[in-house]
């Protein structure tokens, strides 16, 4: 996932977004969801029919028919083909048009073609390169443990009314969770001073709280009882993970909590939420307790996120202020936006103290 080659900013849905995020790998749906019917999914607004050949191998094209435009997605699946539901032409998954029903002398015209994005199929999620006609230089992300064995993995997505940075900032950051997620994750009359290093790095920027040895919240209780020396990190990875990792004095523990957010477009974005875990309960055990935790911390962050957005767009754009133990949002526009600040150094380190 390399940032270089940004070339200034694309249009996607009349907003603007940044270039270089264009030619990264996004998950559109996840593999369950791609069976026989073809379906439309956007990505940085950028409207796609999605679908699998009989041969099992996925594909998207621009969910517009080159003929009178209209929305392939709405076709269906023959063979490996996807067919137009207006007059029937018919697409292969590079876009290449097949066949026109009822043309007596057949031409390659390359301006009969749909347009058509690289799919890659990969831990069970569709992933689509958002640059058409290009060769990927990368291949999606892997999330960390997913294929190690003694792990247990869970999935779950959500759409919230909210951006990129907006989304990420909210999962990776500690100081909301003793309101947002009070008792759940943290607890406010239960502070203690800890020690945050942040080290940002091309591709990256990381938070790792360290010595604050027990988290107060129920999740932490359930999960890993009698742990100490626990030690966080928050991590946002470009173009768009946000992932938090808990490591505790036993080795036993670990936990990867990671979201793929899909940037639909500019204001809505979808979130891939991974869960990937070990801990001293037996994996479905950890499951059973985990899974409507979880749920219930990702629904009081939807309302949260809503409830700023409305906020914003009823201010008419955000006025944001800062102090230094918001410590992730800078380092992630600053990665979102390459050339916003050319003054600073790609890589930054600093230690910073808080009570959490
Ligand atoms: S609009 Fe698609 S075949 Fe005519
Ligand atoms: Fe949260």
């Amino acid at each position: 996932m390399n940032r270089r080659g940004a070339e200034g900013a694309e249009k996607g849905e009349g907003r603007v977004m940044e270039g270089f995020l264009f030619r990264n790998w996004y998950i559109v749906c996840t593999s369950g969801e791609l069976a026989r019917k073809p379906i439309g999914r956007t990505v940085l607004g950028i409207p796609l029919a999605v679908f699998r050949g009989i041969d099992g191998k996925p594909s998207a094209l621009l969910d517009k028919c080159p003929h009178r435009n209209v929305p392939l997605s709405k076709g269906w699946v023959k063979n490996n083909y996807l067919i137009c539901k207006y007059h029937g032409w018919c697409f292969d998954g590079q876009g290449v048009c097949q066949e026109i029903p009822g043309l007596c002398h057949r031409n390659e015209a390359r301006h009969r073609n749909a347009v058509a994005y690289p799919v890659i199929e990969q831990d069970g999620f569709i992933w689509v390169y958002c640059q058409a006609g290009e060769l990927p230089k990368s291949q999606p992300y892997e999330f960390p443990c997913l294929r190690q064995e003694g792990f247990s993995t869970f999935s779950k997505q959500m759409e919230c009314e909210t951006t990129l940075e907006n989304a990420a900032e909210n999962f990776l950051d500690a100081t909301h969770t003793h309101f947002v997620h009070s008792g759940l994750i943290r607890t406010d009359n239960q502070r203690k001073e800890i020690t945050v290093k942040i080290t940002r790095s091309e591709n990256m920027v990381e938070a790792v709280y360290l010595n604050e040895e027990t988290i107060s919240g129920l999740i932490y209780k359930l999960l890993a009882p009698g742990c100490n020396k626990v030690i966080s990190i928050s991590r946002f990875i470009l173009p768009s993970i946000a992932q938090l990792e808990y490591r505790t004095d036993s080795d036993r523990n670990r936990l990867f909590i990671s979201l793929f957010l899909t940037p639909v477009t500019k204001k809505l974005t979808k979130a891939y939420s991974i869960i990937t875990f070990r801990s001293w309960l037996p994996n479905w055990l950890g499951r059973v307790i985990a899974q409507p935790l979880f749920a219930q911390a990702a629904r009081q962050d939807k309302e949260i996120l809503q409830l700023q957005t409305w906020n914003i767009n009823r201010f008419q754009g955000e006025n944001f202020v800062f102090t230094e133990i918001d410590v992730l949002r800078p380092h992630i526009l600053y990665l979102l936006k390459p050339g916003s600040n050319e003054n600073e150094s790609l890589v930054f380190e600093k230690t910073i103290k808080m009570k959490i």
